[in-house]
């Protein structure tokens, strides 16, 4: 079957649970997905529960989708995500995003947990993407183009919406998290970087490096969603420090800024509400 008739399919199969149609799309990811526990959940739709979505088996990562209101906004929650290094093509990755906007959304929030390349950031901080390197990973949008998703040659020279990079860097002030901004670079993985490839990817001009994300973003672009993406810094890049990386402890940092990044979020959703919700009025 063909990715757009896939997607039709798993649209078909959850609308009639949707409890609302979402502005909004916030995907959670690694040891942030708690989040979700602080919500008045009205809806959740279980990955494997829908017929050709891609689910993922990777320890913490839960696969489901949440509908909760946040600040009256109604949001869509990715409780999990799906990543290239679980075998799945490029286009099967992003499926969800492209779900998503099929749901409605118009904005995407990304988070996700990644390796620290800038020496003058710290693990705990959290650094919001203000562009990235997706040139390692193939792209999402090759094979046919679906005209009524998007154009066979979009634009990405902004990917991650000013407006909405703005709301985080207040939100961030706001809280007393002040984000870092910097540039992500998504590799393939699973395996994490070599010492070697960590100082390739500092060449490059990347503060951050992961193995979501970008495609994410990419997708969500090409079908006109306004995209924005917040990584948790949890352990410098291999080689930067002595002590070698393990998912555990990516996991354990993860945790550990969990609440700081549920604030910073909750005050960015409440200022995009205000604008959304303005625009409507
Ligand atoms: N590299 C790649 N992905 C990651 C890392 C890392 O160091 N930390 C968390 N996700």
């Amino acid at each position: 079957m063909d990715v757009k008739s896939t997607l039709e399919t798993c649209y078909r199969s959850i609308e009639s649970k949707m409890p609302f149609q979402p502005k909004i799309a916030l995907v959670l990811g690694s040891g942030l997905g708690d989040y979700a526990q602080r919500l008045k959940v009205e809806q959740s739709i279980d990955y494997r529960d829908i017929p050709g979505f891609p689910t993922s088996g990777v320890p913490g990562h839960k696969g489901r989708f949440l509908f909760a209101h946040i600040h009256n906004l109604p949001v869509v929650l990715m409780q999990g995500r799906v990543h290239y290094y679980e075998g799945y093509s490029m286009e099967q990755v992003v499926l969800p995003q492209r779900l998503m906007a099929m749901m409605g959304a118009e904005i995407l929030l990304l988070t996700n947990a990644a390796g620290c390349l800038n020496p003058a950031f710290q693990p705990g901080e959290l650094m919001l993407i203000r562009d990235h390197i997706a040139t390692m990973i193939p792209s999402p949008l090759r094979g046919p183009n679906v005209p009524e998703w998007g154009e066979r040659f979009p634009d990405m020279s902004d990917v991650y919406d000013a407006r909405l990079r703005k709301i985080f860097l207040q939100a961030g002030e706001e809280t007393g998290m002040p984000l870092r901004e910097g540039v992500y670079i998504q590799l393939p993985g699973p395996q994490y970087e070599t010492p070697a490839e960590v100082r390739m990817c500092r060449l490059l001009g990347a503060d951050a490096v992961g193995m979501s994300t970008a495609c994410e973003a990419v997708a969500a672009r090409h079908i006109g969603m306004l995209v924005c993406g917040v990584s948790c810094l949890t352990n410098f890049g291999s080689g930067m420090t002595e002590v070698p990386l393990n998912h555990a402890e990516v996991q354990k940092m993860g945790r550990q800024v969990t609440g700081r990044f549920e604030k910073v979020i909750e005050n960015a959703i409440e200022k995009i509400s205000g604008f959304v919700i303005g625009e409507h009025a």
